[in-house]
């Protein structure tokens, strides 16, 4: 009965990755978001996997086709034109081949593809197509330590929200009070006529979004100038788990493969991100925190950003104080892991990344967890995971006191998610 149900989870999600395939990228989901998101797409790779390798090779591969001549790769890529979403190719006017945003993502590409290849039943054509990947992450790599971390402390910065991924978390809102919105051009959200506007982030977080991206415009998205000239520069600890954690899986699949270079350099990112992280510790919060690098303090607030490191190799001290306050957490939450702590005024179940659960955070914070010897905890977020899909679909984040399905429907990598759980749970 359990493998029925399994199997027929598995099958809707095929069917979610399917609708939103466009051949050689797929799209989050149709409406809200039409074109091709960098992080999603690497994770969705994972996904991909479990029934196409060949395609779950191309997904990455598109990615990396549009990657800008400086290494960054940028956090868009507008392959066709659709005025469903905003701001589209037009505000961005960033001048590249195939148009795409000005800024970047979370670096989970390095960690992927190491997974891909690391699974892989076709290890030949893994091979081929992992070596030629390799020297484009590493490039990535090397942009991120180059241009957001200008001082060499080891720690990259954010200048945008929409680069964490975490559009609009509460540990935003203090340095969003620096950037100002005079100049901002006339403009008109799409996003909520596809979603719950009380589900988004509000009106005046977009226009401090568009003044960032109008002022790094200005600036010919010159990355040497852009860190130095934003008013907002985070250090966002799960950001950089994130890019750490690919930099390692890196140098892994470099050795492997017989890239001695390029292993060396980024298992010397790693180290010495690892060894930065340490400054963004807060025993208080029993978590990391975010690091407003502006004016150099941290930011009081509990995100799932200062969970998420778990996903790389912090010391095993940080991992069971962290494993403990979610556990904390799961009291007071009917579904882990909520995107910021309840116990916050802050809190909002239901605005995006204020509360709400998110799969693909869940999944990179189990794996966490697992590799650490929390089988429990992590077990506890898989189910948590998989009884959302099981009873609100395939939904772009959920509410994690009630369970309802927010934002977005039928979205591309929560399916990819669930099929990951699903297929490792067995
Ligand atoms: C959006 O438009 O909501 C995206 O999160 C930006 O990447």
């Amino acid at each position: 009965m359990i493998s029925l149900a399994v199997n027929e989870t598995i099958a809707r999600a095929v069917e979610v990755l399917r609708e939103n395939d466009h051949g050689d990228y797929t799209i989050p989901t149709k409406g809200l978001y039409p074109f091709q998101w960098n992080w999603d797409s690497c994770l969705t790779a994972l996904g991909l996997a479990h029934y196409d390798e060949a395609r779950a090779w191309t997904e990455i591969e598109t990615l990396f086709a549009h990657q800008w001549p400086d290494g960054m790769v940028p956090h868009i890529v507008f392959h066709v034109l659709n005025d469903s979403y905003f701001p589209g190719p037009e505000v961005w006017r960033t001048n590249r081949p195939t148009a795409t945003s000005g800024i970047t993502q979370p670096a989970v590409a390095g960690f992927a593809v190491r997974r891909l290849f690391d699974r892989a039943k076709d290890k030949k054509l893994a091979a081929e197509r992992a070596r030629a990947l390799l020297p484009k992450i590493d490039a990535w790599h090397r942009w991120f330590y180059e241009n957001r971390d200008p001082r060499g402390e080891g720690l990259v910065a954010i200048i945008h929200p929409w680069e964490s991924g975490r559009d609009n978390s509460i540990d935003w809102d203090d340095a969003f009070e620096r950037v100002p919105t005079e100049g901002v051009e006339p403009y008109t959200r799409r996003d909520t006529l596809h979603a719950d506007p009380a589900h988004r982030p509000t009106k005046a977080q977009y226009d401090r979004y568009l003044w960032l991206l109008q002022h790094f415009r200005a600036l010919g998205w010159d990355n040497a100038k852009l860190h130095d000239a934003s008013p907002f520069q985070i250090v966002d600890p799960g950001f950089n788990a994130i890019l750490i954690r690919s930099a390692a899986d890196l140098a892994d699949l470099a050795e492997t493969l017989g890239e001695m270079e390029i292993a060396k350099a980024n298992r010397a990112r790693a180290e010495k991100g690892l060894l930065a992280m340490e400054r963004l510790w807060s025993d208080a919060h029993g978590q990391y925190l975010c690091l407003d690098r502006v004016i150099g303090k941290l930011v009081d607030s509990a995100s799932v950003g200062g969970i998420l490191p778990v996903f790389s190799a912090i010391p095993k001290p940080r991992i069971a104080a962290i494993a403990a306050t979610i556990e904390r957490i799961a009291g007071k939450a009917r579904y882990i892991v909520p995107s910021h702590d309840l116990d916050d005024p802050r809190f909002d179940a239901k605005r995006y990344w204020r509360g709400p659960v998110w799969l693909v955070v869940n999944y990179m914070i189990a794996d966490g967890l697992a590799a650490s010897g929390h089988t429990q905890v992590a077990q506890r977020i898989t189910r948590s995971s998989v009884d959302l899909i099981a009873e609100s679909g395939f939904a772009e984040y959920y509410d994690p006191l009630s369970g309802e399905p927010l934002g977005g429907g039928r979205f591309t990598w929560t399916a990819a998610m669930v099929i990951e759980f699903l297929k490792s749970e067995r």
